[in-house]
């Protein structure tokens, strides 16, 4: 389940400093803790007033986090809660194709995201004629898109899938060979634990897509990679664990095979958060975007985190209070689907969240 928050639309802009403070004195200064605890009490009268819900991913920066959704969670756990809620408008504090996803479940609400320029390096790498032209390349194969695409890409696909149940998605297909887009090291990850063979574009122009097909293969991949998760290297676990020998090494599976390979767990933003709760290493090491390990060092203060801050998603940092706050002022930026791609990408997101 996702982890719904202390109700705190009825405390006063001193009482949710006191909150942030108690959970982020370390971490945030105490200034900058004063200035968002305002802004807070500002976005949550506001999120009264609009009938809304603020949906936040694991993501977002400590004082949003702790301060202003009603939920907070993994691309998965936010999907579903997009799909249940019953107030007017949903504020999604994360990506685009976030936002449109919770469109898609759910049309007649009004949808915001904060920011107009949080996109995803994943989902700009490909595009619906992209999937046209694979489909056509090998027809009949069932295509599994990861959640990380637009809806125009979801509508031509048969089922999304998070870094969250890809691989269950996958299986429950009972396919000989699979297309899985557009995360290339997603996909081989994937095709690891499933133990399938996969094959990537050798090249991609307008007109054509090339693959060498003289191999035996299972999977049919894409070049699509996240700008964040593709620059943590073995190299980097090498050096920290000579460094800190006891460190436990938590990989998104986002990053690279190898990567994966030489840490200690691999999961979603959930799992993460998850994994840290559950366990007892004196100290973790979390390969994704930075600000969720501080997050998870403000939930677990017998713990350690180290992080590798200079890696962040420029997109997930679009989103900042004081944009939730006019985002919820001047209802902007309203995220919209056309309906005739809605409905079809509707299919495939609605058979994603079918698989437990
Ligand atoms: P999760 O689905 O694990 O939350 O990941 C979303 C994402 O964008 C990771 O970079
Ligand atoms: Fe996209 Fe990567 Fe940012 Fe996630 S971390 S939103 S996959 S660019």
């Amino acid at each position: 389940m996702s982890n719904p928050i202390l109700n705190r639309t009825n405390m006063s802009a001193e009482e949710i400093y006191e909150d942030l403070k108690t959970k982020l004195y370390d971490i945030v200064p105490d200034v900058e803790l004063r200035i968002k605890a305002e802004v807070a009490h500002e976005v949550n009268q506001l999120k009264v007033e609009r009938n809304a819900v603020i949906l936040g991913h694991n993501y977002m920066e400590p004082t949003l986090y702790n301060s202003i959704p009603d939920f907070v969670g993994d691309s998965l756990q936010l999907s579903r809660l997009a799909a249940q809620t019953n107030k007017d408008v949903i504020v999604f504090c994360g990506v685009e194709f976030m936002a449109e996803t919770a469109k898609i479940l759910s049309p007649e609400k009004t949808v915001l995201i904060p920011s107009d320029k949080a996109g995803c390096s994943l989902a700009a790498s490909i595009t619906a004629e992209d999937v046209r032209q694979l489909k056509a390349r090998f027809p009949g194969v069932p295509v599994v898109t990861y959640v990380n695409t637009y809806a125009d890409v979801k509508a031509e696909c048969d089922i999304c899938c998070t870094s969250g149940n890809a691989v269950a998605v996958v299986e429950s297909l009972d396919a000989d060979t699979v297309i899985f887009i557009p995360d290339e090291y997603l996909a081989r990850n994937v095709a690891q634990e499933t133990g399938k063979h996969i094959i990537l574009p050798t090249a991609v122009s307008q007109s054509k897509i090339e693959f060498s097909t003289d191999v035996d293969y299972q999977m049919v991949g894409w070049n699509g990679r996240c700008e964040v998760h593709e620059q943590f290297t073995v190299r980097d676990i090498e050096n920290v664990r000579a460094q800190f020998p006891d460190v436990a090494i938590l990989a998104h599976p986002e990053c690279s095979p190898e990567v994966v390979a030489v840490s200690d767990f691999a999961g979603s933003t959930s799992a993460m958060i998850n994994y840290v709760r559950e366990t007892d290493a004196p100290r973790y090491l979390i390969l994704t975007e930075c600000a969720m390990g501080e997050n998870i060092a403000a939930e677990n203060r017998d713990k350690e985190m180290l992080g590798l801050c200079s890696v962040r998603c420029p997109h997930m940092n679009q989103i900042t209070l004081e944009d939730t706050r006019d985002a919820l002022k001047f209802m902007q930026y309203e995220v919209n689907v056309p309906e005739h791609i809605r409905v079809r990408a509707l299919k495939s997101v609605e058979r994603m969240l079918t698989i437990g």
